[in-house]
């Protein structure tokens, strides 16, 4: 399973699927879309990847548009290139509370016909799963940084 490269690059596509919530309040999508975005940028390497591999900071940005539509991370929109044109349904499922992400990526490369989610709010260990998900190419799979009593009214 390929990553889209609306990002650019195969590497790119990770970023599209990795979401660090820094705020519990509800906030305009603009405002989120930019929050999400500075987040990668801040922490997880995204602006040396910009720089290195010379992507236009907007296409990130753009990205999490379609993504996160109305400030609301979009299950649909994210795994939207998995679905096969055979299949009526591609089940989500989640792990909360994923630690480092060692068992969802396990699952979700052993089920390539669902896509899977992981919900941790120690960023450390979300990290730890962001990279097992580039390094073992696991293409549905979304790691998300959230308290997981809260976080989940941010997707639909
Ligand atoms: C036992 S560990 C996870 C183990 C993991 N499920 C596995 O099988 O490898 C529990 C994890 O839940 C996380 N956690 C606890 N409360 C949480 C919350 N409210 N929201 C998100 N993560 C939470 C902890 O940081 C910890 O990493």
């Amino acid at each position: 399973m390929g990553q889209g490269n609306a990002v650019g690059g195969e590497f790119g596509g990770y970023f599209k699927k990795t979401f660090l919530w820094e705020s519990e309040a509800e906030a305009s999508s603009e405002a989120v879309v930019s929050q999400l975005t500075n987040s990668l940028r801040a922490s997880f390497g995204l602006k040396h990847y910009e720089r290195s591999f010379k992507q236009d900071e907007s296409l990130m940005l753009n990205a999490f548009e379609e993504m996160v539509p109305h400030g609301k991370v979009s299950f649909k929109e994210i795994f939207k290139e998995n679905k096969g044109e055979e299949e009526a349904v591609r089940p989500v499922k989640l792990e909360i509370c994923s630690g480092t992400g060692e068992w969802v990526v396990s699952q979700a490369r052993a089920d390539p016909g669902s896509d899977w989610v992981s919900l941790e709010w120690r960023r450390d260990r979300v990290y730890n799963t962001f990279t097992r998900m580039v390094f073992e190419s696991v293409a549905n799979l979304a790691v998300m940084d959230g308290d997981a009593s809260k976080a989940l009214i941010f997707t639909k």
